[in-house]
C-alpha cells in the first residue's frame, strides 16, 4: 500500500459568491472559517501521510496563521500556492509530494474542495479504498433533478435518462503519478476542455470508480448556501 496524502484545494477566489473580503473558504460558519471545518476531517483521519492546503498566493500567509490557531499540530500542514485553474492546483499539490520525495507509483492523492465541510469519513476510507482497487475514483450522488443539455439558442438538445446521471462532489482520488502523467500528455485543447481532475483519467479511458456521496456533502458556492451550511451545522450531518 502507497502512501496517502490529502490536498485540500483552497486556490480559488470564489467569484460567484459575490463581492465578499476574503475568498469564500475564509467565510465563517459556526464561528470557525469554512477551511477549518474542513480541514478537521483531515486533520483527524487516520493514516494519511499529510495533509497538503493549497491556496491563491496572496492569502498563503494568512491560510497558514488560521491553521495554526484553530488545529492542533496545525504547523504540520504545509501550505503551498495554488494555480490558476483547478487542475493546476492539484498539479502544484503533486509536484509538491515529489519534492517531499513521496511520489512513487503506489502515492495516492486524495484531492477535496476546501468549501465542502461535510465529507465524513466515510467518503474519505472509501475514497482510499477504491482508489487503490481501481487506479481513481469520484464521489458523487444520484442526479435528483432531470438534466437538461441544451448547448445553443435556449433550445432543449438531449434530455439524457435521468436513471443515468449523477451529480459530482469531491474528494476525488488517484494514484498521483499517474494522474501528472496523463494530464502532462494532454494537449492544450484537451486541457482546456477539462472541467474537473476526473476528467483528466476519462478523457484517456481509464477506469474511474463511483464512491456513494451525500446529499448534504455541498460546495459552498453561492450566497445561499451559506445559509444552507448553517443550517446544516446545526444538524450535525454525520450524527
Ligand atoms: N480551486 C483551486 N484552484 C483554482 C480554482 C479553484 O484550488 N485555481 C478550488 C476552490 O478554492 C474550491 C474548489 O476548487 O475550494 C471548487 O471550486 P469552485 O467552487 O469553483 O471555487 P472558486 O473557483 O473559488 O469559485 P468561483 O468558480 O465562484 O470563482
Amino acid at each position: 500500500m502507497g502512501k496517502v496524502y490529502a490536498a485540500v484545494l483552497a486556490g480559488g477566489i470564489g467569484t460567484r459568491m459575490g463581492n465578499v473580503e476574503k475568498p469564500k473558504q475564509f467565510m465563517e460558519i459556526g464561528g470557525k472559517p469554512i477551511i477549518i471545518h474542513t480541514l478537521e476531517k483531515f486533520a483527524v483521519h487516520p493514516g494519511l501521510e499529510k495533509v497538503l492546503v493549497l491556496s491563491p498566493r496572496a492569502w498563503v500567509g494568512y491560510t497558514s496563521d488560521i491553521i495554526k490557531k484553530y488545529i492542533p499540530m496545525g504547523a504540520d500542514i504545509p501550505v503551498i500556492e495554488g494555480g490558476p485553474t483547478r487542475n493546476e492546483t492539484v498539479m502544484n499539490a503533486i509536484r509538491y509530494i515529489e519534492k517531499d520525495g513521496g511520489l512513487d507509483d503506489d502515492t495516492i492523492i486524495i484531492t477535496h474542495d476546501s468549501v465542502r465541510p461535510f465529507v465524513t469519513h466515510r467518503i474519505i476510507e472509501e475514497n482510499i479504498r477504491y482508489a487503490e482497487e481501481f487506479g481513481a475514483c469520484d464521489t458523487v450522488i444520484p442526479a435528483t433533478d432531470t438534466i437538461v443539455q441544451s448547448i445553443r439558442d435556449d433550445r432543449i438538445d438531449q434530455i439524457p435518462d435521468r436513471r443515468f446521471m449523477y451529480q459530482g462532489q469531491t474528494p476525488q482520488t488517484f494514484h498521483a503519478k499517474k494522474l501528472k502523467d496523463t494530464y502532462e500528455a494532454l494537449t492544450k485543447e484537451e486541457k482546456e476542455t477539462l472541467t474537473d481532475a476526473c476528467k483528466i483519467m476519462v478523457l484517456k479511458g481509464e477506469h474511474v470508480h463511483l464512491v456513494q456521496g451525500e446529499v448534504f456533502n455541498i460546495k459552498i458556492t453561492y450566497p445561499y448556501d451559506i445559509t444552507v451550511a448553517q443550517a446544516l451545522l446545526g444538524m450535525k450531518v454525520e450524527g
